[in-house]
């Protein structure tokens, strides 16, 4: 099975498939169109070891659009809490006989580890600090649509690129689609090597939007820090916070945050809910793109030709 465990590796035509995929369910999302029954007679698990609002729902809410029998495995509530295995837990799954599983995990690396156990495609809604595959695909369809393509766009990454799965993914998407990409961060929250990645690293946020045409906002991410230096929410706004002022020098830019957001730090509510936030949109799109990928996912299974 080919399974969907992160954006390395795809080739950019396959990721332009899937966004042209995404946007015919954009418009019959927004027709209401009659639901579509092509996954009908399909168990989709959506197994979440980490918690998530909009991954989940919006994977639970694309599943049951295509008509699959949904159903969640929230890890709180699972034997996992009874020391069960990661292995184990995926061969229970298998043998439940999922025809597709959606899998967010805190270690980098789990979702592969799972795709190698299972006889059913496998998508990761975000495993570490590794990838979120799914969350970039919406982040591109975003930028595709308000700009009309994302070639050429200067999108500016900003926050705790080094723990941060979103970036990842949206670095190797925006690339792969021929973007102008800057990644900016303190430097304890600097992956090394950024120039490796076709990115251009900057610690100096102002400098960072200068001519700006997307500014993708992210949250500092606490919980995986492992002890290192966190800096504080007032330090942390001050020097990277998108502010009102910032966003006054870039006024045809668009305000991208793919949530949780922490208000007040990385971006302030003005800026989120104002006239150049793509927040809600990026929401939007998140469904649709899901149902895109479980469509083109199972497609082999369902004796469907397969995707590019
Ligand atoms: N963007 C994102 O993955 O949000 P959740 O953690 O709420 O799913």
């Amino acid at each position: 099975h080919r399974h969907l465990t992160g954006i390395e590796g795809l080739q950019p035509h396959e990721i332009t498939f899937l966004l042209d995929e995404a946007e015919n369910w954009v418009e019959a999302n927004r027709r209401h169109a009659k639901p579509d029954k092509r996954l009908d007679g399909l168990t989709q698990i959506n197994a979440f070891f980490e918690n998530s609002t909009r991954t989940l729902l919006s994977f639970e809410i694309a599943g049951k659009r295509l008509g699959a029998d949904v159903v969640n495995m929230h890890a709180a509530q699972s034997s996992v809490k009874k020391g069960e295995t990661l292995i184990d837990t995926a061969q229970t799954l298998n043998a439940m006989r999922a025809d597709v599983i959606v899998i967010r995990h805190m270690s980098s690396g789990a979702v592969r580890l799972i795709a190698d156990k299972v006889d059913c495609p496998v998508l990761n809604a975000g495993d570490g600090r590794h990838e979120h595959p799914t969350q970039a695909l919406l982040d591109a369809l975003a930028i595709r649509r308000r700009r009309g393509s994302v070639a050429g766009q200067r999108v500016v990454i900003c926050g705790d690129i080094l723990h941060s799965r979103v970036a990842r993914s949206n670095i190797l998407a925006l690339t792969a689609l021929a973007a102008d990409v800057r990644v900016c961060a303190p430097s304890t929250l600097m992956p090394p090597a950024m120039d490796r990645m076709f990115v251009t690293p900057f610690t100096d946020f102002d400098q960072a939007i200068t001519d700006a045409d997307v500014v993708m906002m992210l949250r500092v991410q606490n919980e995986r820090m492992d002890g290192g230096y966190i800096p504080s929410s007032r330090e942390f706004r001050l020097r990277y916070g998108l502010t009102p002022e910032r966003l006054a020098r870039i006024p045809d830019a668009l305000v991208m945050h793919p949530g949780p957001m922490n208000r007040g730090v990385e971006i302030d509510s003005a800026v989120a809910d104002g006239a150049q936030s793509a927040i809600t949109e990026q929401v939007e799109m998140g469904v649709a793109v899901r149902m895109a990928c479980l469509d083109v996912l199972t497609r082999r299974a369902r004796g469907v030709e397969g995707w590019a």
